[in-house]
């Protein structure tokens, strides 16, 4: 299938994100005493000159005339011009080499750097329509052909017009000289290319404004086969999400939209039309109604690490995949944990409050080093074996104690049980998970199982110690001082009061479940869920998706790749190939995941198939979610 339109690219901010003139400036400058003067006069020529001011061929000369140019520095700038590619463009290159013979590369710029590009994109060289340098014996530049229209101004719509093309001819640009193209009657179209350099009076003159090579495709009806505009798809994040995801996922090319608060359910719903990803923290609930209201929701990303604000079932039932940060604040639980052992070990809390209050105690009496004390880590996951490590390397001895198999690290040596660590414990820290049989996980008995003073942490879950029995143990002395930063009930908010048998007592430190809240735990979760969402749209990776089958995948290349979340139902996939089959299309790899409600199946196939021939997945019985990517 071969484009009806003739397309024609400018090269500079277009197919690449520089100013040949301004690079070369760069480089033929190098040590030049007056290179920032020069190098901004030569600026604001391009400047000028792109936005319509001057005269191109002035312009041109001008700057040529202003730079010390030699063929090394071309040759220079040829060198490396494939790493200066327009983001979009490299996204797209397959795209311009089916089309190649309907491409034609128009540029005021020079043959010898823009021709290592055409050569990339599969452009012959008998359609680069460029200028040509001049040189002297010495290899020194001397000027441009005079001869050639494009040296000239309105050399462009010249030697267009020259052409004869047939069929409607679409410019590309962010220049004037492009939108002349078209103002002077030699293209149909133009499109003002607006990913690299924006200009308003030549956005304003264009048929459309096109912020990436895949909108282009879109505004040239060509989206389906090669690309969808990511620009297209809308995010909405709420409840003031980190701006390093914010920046990840503009990068990335997305649409997104940032709100400071939460919204309640109503207002959600509101909002929620249109948007293919909803991003979240912890006070935004999505409920089922909310999800019934996402007409376009593939996607929600809470950028926290619970997601018991999320409906998940609801939302895998309509094929929406949930993602979350689970380990990104690990590292700062467990420097609290092991602030929070020095700072019980040496009773400075109540030291201090005395000193406040005026009170003056010094004394060696009861304060311990870590070093050499046996720390009895329970729940040996993420937390407790970082801990692990950390611990050892300040000289305590580790024992730990887990359900599950986990490899001891270090010298840390595994306890069958329970009871046998907490006999040998001196420092005692808890890091199960919330699973309900871990209620009351620690109460007397326990209590009564440790060494006299022991020193006891909690930084898990709150229901997990019988708090009542602890207050208790510390009045006995079995426990001689205690850190905990999550309660079996906490206050909603900051305005609520907070009660608790532990307050008042003797070398018990509380905190208001921070153990994760630090600034480096925000961005990490920020970058986290904002690459897992990455992941998700670009390649359909289900990677530490919550409610999805886990699907771990590479870049789609080569081929396109055929998404489908169906109910996890017998025939499903018999059903699916047959479809695929009759569509004509050519299979190069398939995988399928399934849980107990839902299957996730990916199939990547050859390009050449009728689009219009996939829709007929979507009517497969069961199937929650179809989604193509090119
Ligand atoms: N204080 C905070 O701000 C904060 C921050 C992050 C995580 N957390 C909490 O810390 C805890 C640990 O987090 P993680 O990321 O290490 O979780 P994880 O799932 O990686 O590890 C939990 C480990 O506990 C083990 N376990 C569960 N029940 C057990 C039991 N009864 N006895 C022995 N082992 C048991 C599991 O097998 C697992 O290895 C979680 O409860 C989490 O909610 C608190």
């Amino acid at each position: 299938m071969t484009l009806a339109q003739t397309l024609i690219f400018d090269f500079d901010s277009t197919l690449v994100r520089i100013e040949t003139l301004e690079a070369l400036a760069d480089i033929a400058l190098e040590g030049h005493a007056d290179a920032v003067a020069i190098r901004a006069e030569v600026a604001s020529l391009t400047d000028r000159a792109m936005a319509g001011e001057i005269d191109f061929g002035e312009a041109l000369r001008a700057r040529l005339a202003l730079l010390p140019l030699t063929r090394t520095h071309i040759e220079a700038l040829a060198d490396r011009i494939l790493d200066e590619g327009t983001p979009s463009v490299r996204r797209n290159l397959r795209f311009f080499n089916d089309n190649a013979g309907r491409i034609i590369i128009l540029s005021g710029g020079f043959r010898e750097v823009i021709a290592p590009v055409a050569q990339r994109l599969g452009v012959a060289p008998d359609r680069l329509l460029c200028n040509d340098l001049c040189y002297d014996a010495d290899g020194r530049v001397t000027g441009v052909d005079d001869v050639n229209p494009l040296s000239h101004a309105n050399g462009k719509s010249a030697v267009i017009k020259a052409l004869g093309l047939t069929g409607p001819v679409v410019m590309v640009g962010d220049g004037w000289t492009d939108a002349e193209v078209k103002l002077a009657g030699a293209a149909d179209r133009f499109h003002a290319f607006t990913e690299i350099a924006r200009r308003d009076a030549v956005v304003a003159v264009a048929d459309s404004e096109a912020r990436s090579i895949d909108e282009l495709l879109y505004a040239e009806g060509l989206a389906g086969r090669w690309s969808y505009p990511r620009s297209r798809i809308r995010m909405l994040l709420l409840e003031n999400i980190h701006p390093a995801a914010v920046e990840r996922l503009e990068e990335a090319g997305y649409s997104v939209e940032t709100l400071k608060g939460a919204l309640d359910e109503n207002e959600l719903i509101q909002k929620i039309k249109g948007v293919h990803v909803l991003g979240i923290r912890s006070k935004t609930n999505v409920t089922e109604r909310v999800l019934e209201a996402a007409d376009r929701l593939m996607a929600v990303a809470a950028f926290c690490i619970g997601t018991n604000q999320i409906d998940l079932d609801a939302a895998a039932a309509r094929g929406v995949a949930v993602f979350n940060a689970p380990y990104s604040n690990t590292r700062s639980v467990v420097e609290l944990a092991v602030g929070l052992t020095i700072t019980l070990m040496r009773d400075v809390v109540d030291k201090s409050a005395a000193m406040h209050q005026g009170r003056w105690n010094k004394s060696a009496e009861g304060s311990r080093e870590l070093r050499g004390k046996t720390l009895g880590i329970v729940g040996y996951g993420a937390i407790g074996s970082q801990l692990s490590v950390l611990a050892e390397a300040l000289g305590m001895r580790v024992v730990f104690h887990d359900l599950s198999e986990r490899l001891a690290l270090g010298n840390a040596r595994r306890m069958r049980s329970l009871d046998a660590l907490l006999a040998e414990a001196d420092v005692v820290s808890l890091h199960v998970d919330g699973r309900r049989e871990n209620a009351n996980l620690i109460g007397a008995a326990q209590f009564q199982a440790m060494k006299p003073g022991t020193l006891f942490l909690n930084l898990s879950r709150g229901h997990v110690v019988d708090v009542g029995a602890l207050a208790q143990a510390i009045g006995s002395g079995r426990v001689g001082g205690a850190a905990l930063d999550v309660f079996p009930e906490e206050p909603r908010t900051n305005a609520d009061p907070f009660d608790s048998p532990l307050r008042g007592l003797k070398n018990v430190i509380l905190t208001p479940h921070i153990g994760g809240s630090t600034e480096e735990a925000q961005e990490a979760i920020a970058e986290f869920a904002a690459e897992r969402v990455l992941g998700y749209l670009n390649r359909g990776d289900t990677t530490f998706c919550v409610n999805l089958p886990n699907v771990q995948l590479a870049e789609v290349s080569g081929g396109h790749r055929i998404l489908h979340i169906h109910r996890n139902q017998p025939g499903v996939m018999a059903e699916l190939n047959r479809e695929l089959s009759a569509a004509g299309l050519n299979i190069l790899g398939q995988h399928l995941k399934t849980d107990e409600a839902t299957g996730y199946v990916i199939t990547d196939v050859d390009r050449d198939y009728d689009p219009q021939a996939l829709r007929v997945l979507k009517t497969v019985a069961g199937t929650l979610r179809f989604r193509l990517l090119h």
